[in-house]
Order: structure tokens, then C-alpha cells, then sequence
């Protein structure tokens, strides 16, 4: 077999997407675009990937650290010609064959390159070029070929004539090129074009006119050749990309309500029998367990979720562990560092950071929960807040199993409530309380009977 290197183009600055960043760091699915196209040419196992930088090179390559693929740097984008050129130092001694990609091409598949790899092969091509013919295929360079069939160059929509523009195969980027042929071909492009840029795609016309073999490999599915040059197309290959996935989830046996309005990144695991609904957005690194039911509208991100965990409508939780049977919202928020153990209950408008909820504990209603190791079988009355924050620092609130918290209870950090206590309603503790203690700090009621209408009658 011969030995196969890649070559990926992600130098280019994308004008039309008006970004102050690169346009290979835009995101689908939640991965950069350029994150795409060098896990495809992973999965092909070839022998060496370079990926030429120069728009934001520092930010591109701090983006995909420890990827083993080798960085180049073009210095100036005078186009995908001269970016392929500024690959030829790191393939010096390789021979074989060069599988160019392009950074904004995103969704391409190992697949259709081993196709094309294949038919390069037996072909014996020295050139063979990835195409495919969308419907509209405006701003795509054209294929042209000869009477015979036979691939004769490609003409770039700038420089195309009334005719060639009405051709509607297009060049897909991505080429397989025998390495003794490319890099003597590239000494040989010349900037004359409409955009005084050093194409790639002469290459092609320099082969044929050498009576080299020029093949062409048309793939069936345009949308996996799509080009992301602008917002537009991003939105495209964002809703290509997301059903993708979603779909590989449903086959996975996940129920996905609605999966128009359903956002899930690629990195994101779930298990079978999981209900998401409409709305939610899931990202990161999170990992869901089975018979989990989701929003809608929830927002999770980078967060370890168990079994049979009911995470209710418009919650939001990040980089946290809710464990299996816990209740989730609706509408509560769960900030970093959070672990809400098993069975555990976090109800409406309930926030906790940094804290851990214990087995079975319950927070139901309208309660602060910040830096607080709380036991099990607490229960945490409507409106009880941690003050944790002293102006200064921040301060730890232990809660010892079976505490019963009252309702609208202050806990001023640092404190720490004895196991089976119970805080009466209106309390604000602000001193260690030993475990089996009642504690009430509210003022005594005073009631003073018909006074109150009196008091009305003088304000009448
Ligand atoms: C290119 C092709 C066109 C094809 C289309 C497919 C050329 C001349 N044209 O056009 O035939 O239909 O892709 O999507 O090749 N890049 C560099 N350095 C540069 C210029 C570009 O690294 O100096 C990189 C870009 O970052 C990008 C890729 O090469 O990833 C393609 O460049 P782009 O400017 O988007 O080319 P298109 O006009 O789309
Ligand atoms: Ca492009």
C-alpha cells in the first residue's frame, strides 16, 4: 500500500465570515470547524497529518494542543497554492501519495476519502479531485471537462465564463496527489487570476497538459463537501452536523422530542431510554446515564449525570454530578463544583455552588446553597440562604445528616448544624449548633387583639 500523508489548508482568514477569529475556529455541533476535518483524517490512519496556519496561528494551534499533527506556518495568504507549498520542508523524503484537505470543510467523512483514496489508486492517477454537483453551485470552483469525459482543469466562479459557470460539478477542496508531481507542479502556478492568488486548482491543467492521469471522484452527498465561508453556511453545516448526531443518538436508543429545536455537541454521551425535550442544550464533556428524563429547556454543560435522574423544565447546570434518582428544577441552577447525590431533591429557583447535596437531602424552594457540604436526609426549608460571603472571603456551611432547616432560615458562614437538629422558621444562626439542638433566634410574636382596626381608623 502506499504511504498516504495529509495536508489539511487552515490558513485563510475568512473575509466573508467578518470575524475577528479565525474562521477554522468557528464552531458546529460545538467543536471547531478544523476539530472535523483532522478526526476524519485520523480515522484514516495515515502516516502524517500537517495542518498549514497564518490567519491567528498562535490561537489555532493553541486550539488543538498534544493532536499529534504537525503545524506550518504561512506568513502571508496568498492562496491555496502557496499554502500547500509552505507544506513541502515537512514532507521532504516522503513519497507517496498527499491528501489535501481544506480547514472549511467540515463535514466530510473518512469514508468518502477512503473512496476517493481507492479510486486514485486504481486509477493510477497522478491527480484525482473530489467533487460533487449541488444545486446551486454559486462560488465553487467548476469542474471542466473534455469531450471524452475527462477532467481538463478548473475554473474558479471569478474567472469563469458565462458557460462555465453553467457547469454544475464542482471542486470539493480535496484532493489525492502523488508527492513527485505536486510539489513541482506548485513551483509552477502563477498568481494570473482575478484574485491574484496562487491556486491549487492549476494544478489540475498542469497535469493534464503533461498527459498525466486526472481523475475525478464524485461523491453523492454535496452537504458532506459543503464549504463554510460565510455565517450562513455555518448555520448550514451547524444543522447538517446537528443531526448528525442527534440522529446517531436516537439510533442509540436516546428519545429526542423535537430534534429541530434540540441542541447536542458531538463530545456529549447518552444512554439508552433517556427522554430529552424540546429546547435543552447539552455540551462539553457531560455524560448522561439511562432513563433520565431532560427539560424542556434545560442547559447543561460539562456535567456527570446518573440514572433515572428528572431534570425538570428551564434548569441550568455546569460542570456538576447530580447521581442517579436525584430531581432536578424546573428552573433551578446548579453552578460548578456541585454534587447532588442520590435521590437528592433541588427545586424552582434553588442555586447551589460549590456545594454537596447528600442522599435523599431536599431543597425545594427558593434557596441559596453556596459552599455547603450538606448530609442526608436534610430537609432545607423554602427560602434558606448560606451566607457564605463575607465581604471578603468565601465560607463553608456543614449541614450534618437528618437536619431539619426551617423556612426562610439565614446560614452565616462559617457554621456547622449537629447531626438530627432542627433550626426553627426565620432563624438566622450564626453560631455552631450541637448535633440534637433546637435553635430559634426570631423575636417573640405580639399580638394585641381589635388593634388593628383601630390602627385603620386613625390612618382613615
Ligand atoms: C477553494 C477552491 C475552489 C473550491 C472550494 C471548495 C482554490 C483556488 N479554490 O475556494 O475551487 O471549490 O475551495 O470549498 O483552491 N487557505 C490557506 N491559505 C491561503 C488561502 C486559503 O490556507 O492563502 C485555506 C483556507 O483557510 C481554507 C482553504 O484553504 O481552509 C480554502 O480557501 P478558501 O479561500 O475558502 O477557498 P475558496 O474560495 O472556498
Ligand atoms: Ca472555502
Amino acid at each position: 500500500m502506499n504511504k498516504t500523508a495529509v495536508v489539511v489548508l487552515a490558513a485563510g482568514k475568512g473575509a466573508r465570515m467578518k470575524s475577528e477569529k479565525a474562521k477554522v475556529l468557528h464552531e458546529i455541533g460545538g467543536k471547531p470547524l478544523l476539530s472535523y476535518v483532522i478526526k476524519a483524517s485520523k480515522e484514516l490512519g495515515t502516516d502524517k497529518t500537517i495542518v498549514v496556519v497564518g490567519h491567528q496561528s498562535e490561537t489555532v494551534k493553541e486550539a488543538f494542543p498534544g493532536k499529534d499533527v504537525v503545524f506550518v506556518e504561512q506568513k502571508e495568504q496568498l492562496g491555496t497554492g502557496h499554502a500547500v507549498m509552505q507544506a513541502e520542508n515537512a514532507l521532504r523524503g516522503f513519497k507517496g501519495n498527499i491528501l489535501i484537505l481544506s480547514g472549511d470543510v467540515p463535514l466530510i467523512t473518512a469514508d468518502t476519502l477512503k473512496g476517493l483514496m481507492g479510486l486514485h489508486v486504481k486509477s493510477r492517477a497522478t491527480i484525482t479531485v473530489l467533487t460533487a454537483e449541488p444545486e446551486k453551485p454559486y462560488g465553487y470552483g467548476r469542474i471542466i471537462k473534455d469531450a471524452k469525459g475527462d477532467i481538463k482543469k478548473i475554473v474558479e466562479e471569478k474567472d469563469a465564463t458565462a458557460a462555465e459557470k453553467k457547469v454544475r460539478e464542482i471542486n470539493a477542496g480535496i484532493y489525492c496527489v502523488a508527492s513527485e508531481f505536486l510539489f513541482k507542479a506548485m513551483r509552477g502556478i502563477k498568481p494570473k487570476n482575478a484574485q491574484k492568488e496562487y491556486y491549487l486548482t492549476d494544478i489540475v491543467g498542469m497535469a493534464v497538459k503533461e498527459k498525466k492521469k486526472a481523475a475525478t471522484h464524485k461523491t453523492a452527498d454535496f452537504k458532506e463537501v459543503m464549504g463554510i465561508n460565510s455565517r450562513l453556511e455555518l448555520a448550514e453545516a451547524e444543522l447538517i452536523q446537528r443531526t448528525r448526531i442527534l440522529n446517531e443518538m436516537m439510533k442509540n436508543g436516546v428519545t429526542i422530542i423535537d430534534p429541530a429545536c434540540t441542541y447536542i455537541a458531538q463530545s456529549v454521551k447518552i444512554s439508552a431510554d433517556t427522554i430529552v425535550f424540546p429546547g435543552s442544550m447539552i455540551s462539553g464533556e457531560t455524560v448522561i446515564g439511562k432513563g433520565t428524563v431532560i427539560g424542556p429547556g434545560c442547559i447543561i454543560s460539562d456535567a456527570k449525570i446518573g440514572d433515572g435522574v428528572n431534570i425538570k423544565a428551564y434548569s441550568v447546570i455546569d460542570k456538576s454530578e447530580i447521581e442517579d434518582g436525584a430531581f432536578i428544577g424546573p428552573m433551578a441552577h446548579v453552578r460548578p463544583e456541585s454534587v447532588i447525590k442520590k435521590g437528592a431533591h433541588i427545586g424552582n429557583f434553588v442555586e447551589v455552588k460549590k456545594s454537596k447535596i447528600g442522599e435523599g437531602s431536599k431543597a425545594n424552594h427558593l434557596s441559596y446553597i453556596g459552599d455547603a457540604t450538606i448530609g442526608k436526609g436534610v430537609n432545607i426549608g423554602a427560602g434558606t440562604i448560606t451566607c457564605n460571603y463575607d465581604g471578603v472571603k468565601k465560607h463553608r456551611t456543614v449541614i450534618e445528616d437528618n437536619v431539619f432547616v426551617g423556612s426562610d432560615t439565614q446560614l452565616v458562614a462559617p457554621v456547622r448544624i449537629g447531626e438530627g437538629s432542627l433550626i426553627g422558621a426565620g432563624t438566622t444562626v450564626t453560631e455552631d449548633v450541637p448535633e440534637g439542638s433546637l435553635v430559634l433566634s426570631r423575636v417573640r410574636q405580639l399580638t394585641k387583639e381589635g388593634l388593628a382596626k383601630k390602627y385603620l381608623r386613625r390612618k382613615g
